[in-house]
């Protein structure tokens, strides 16, 4: 590394809707100097999520934005440069999961926010996708947040996202029938075909009731949602008596502003939650970040022996990620989104 600067992205503009190239600016800027108990990290990949999306304003959520001018926060892989902290040593591969490490080349931490990582055990892009935020929410929806019955029938919404892959294979791997609910033939083949769910269903095909219908003959006992469209207009219809369902995201409306257009199922979902006796319940994964060594433990050695399949869409360099970035609202993206950047 030649010239020791520290390139940021930082947020030019609030959004409105989707967001845009011209919504961020790269600057550049002294490397950060660690100060006593702290460590100098070098980022090398980075996460862009829906969650940098909320961060930036204008988002139907009730997240306190970043201010105009800051460095967008984001999940990354780094390396250690300099260490005054003995638990992280100097040529260590750590993980930021608070996102403080953020989009830049540099960053400085007292080490709260960093996990050693070993690049042995996984690939390091597996630290920011099914072994990071990302995995640990699924995990989440599906062990604690969700009890399914062994055997049930789960449904998971937005299933070849990175988050709703991981929860339909967290779903098999616990003996779930699960069926997998995504936009376009490309992507329902992919869930039958790579993660080998029992049925999947074509939300944009004409026929949609009906894939969903045959896909769930014996009804829907647990369904993670991730999409927020009242739940898919034709899912509460197929909930059993006492389902549960997992509200881990809300895909489709992130960037609305204004009121909610288009025809509205509430009522149909409220209706079905009374007399169907449903538990519906919402989780932010940030308050179950105490639960990362359970969940490492349950998942690493499923994601060493590929029982557990990930997939990632690597874009290459710090300067790729502002046009990159709005990609990911058009769900054309497939596989967890990482930029390479060192
Ligand atoms: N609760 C929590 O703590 C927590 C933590 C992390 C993530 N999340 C949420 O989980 C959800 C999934 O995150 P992710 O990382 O898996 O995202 P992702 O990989 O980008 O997948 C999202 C998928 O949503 C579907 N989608 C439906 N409507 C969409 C729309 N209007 N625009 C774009 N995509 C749309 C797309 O698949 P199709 O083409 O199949 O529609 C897309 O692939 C997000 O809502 C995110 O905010 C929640």
């Amino acid at each position: 590394m030649s010239a020791r600067v520290n390139r940021q992205i930082i947020l030019a503009a609030r959004p409105h809707g989707n967001p845009k190239e011209s919504d961020f600016e790269i600057v550049e800027r002294p490397v950060p100097v660690p100060g006593d108990g702290q460590v100098l990290v070098r980022n090398i990949l980075v996460s862009l999520d829906p969650f940098n999306r909320i961060l930036m304003g204008n988002a139907n959520s009730d997240q306190t934005p970043i201010a105009l001018g800051d460095t967008m926060f984001g999940f990354t892989v780094a390396v250690v440069e300099q260490s005054d902290n003995p638990a992280f040593a100097v040529g260590a591969h750590v993980a930021g999961f608070t996102g403080a490490t953020g989009w830049q080349d540099y960053a400085v931490s007292d080490g709260s926010d960093l996990r050693v990582v070993d690049p042995d055990a996984a690939p390091l892009a597996a630290n920011l996708g099914v072994l990071g935020v990302t995995g640990l929410t699924a995990w989440v929806g599906l062990t604690k947040i969700l009890d399914p019955k062994p055997g049930g029938t789960l449904v998971v919404t937005a299933a070849a996202g990175a988050v709703g892959s991981a929860a339909a294979q967290i779903g098999k791997l616990r003996g779930y029938r699960v069926v997998g609910i995504a936009g376009g033939p490309e992507k329902t083949r992919h869930l039958l075909d790579d993660l080998g769910l029992d049925a999947a269903a074509d939300y944009k095909a004409p026929d949609f009731a009906e894939q969903l219908a045959r896909a769930v003959p014996d009804g829907i006992d647990t369904l993670y949602e991730n999409v927020g469209v009242a739940l898919f207009p034709a899912l509460p219809a197929h909930l059993n008596r006492n389902a549960q369902v997992a509200l881990g995201g809300v895909m489709s409306q992130i960037t609305r502003t204004g009121a909610f257009e288009g025809p509205d199922h509430l009522p149909d979902l409220l209706r079905a939650a009374i007399y169907k006796t449903l538990t519906i319940r919402g989780f932010n994964v940030t308050e179950f970040y105490d639960y990362y060594p359970e969940f490492l433990a349950d998942l690493a050695p499923a994601v060493a022996t590929q029982k557990l399949h990930y997939s990632t869409h690597v874009i290459e360099g710090l300067e790729a990620i502002p046009v990159a970035f709005p990609e990911m609202f058009t769900g054309r993206v497939a596989g967890k989104m990482i930029a390479k950047i060192g």
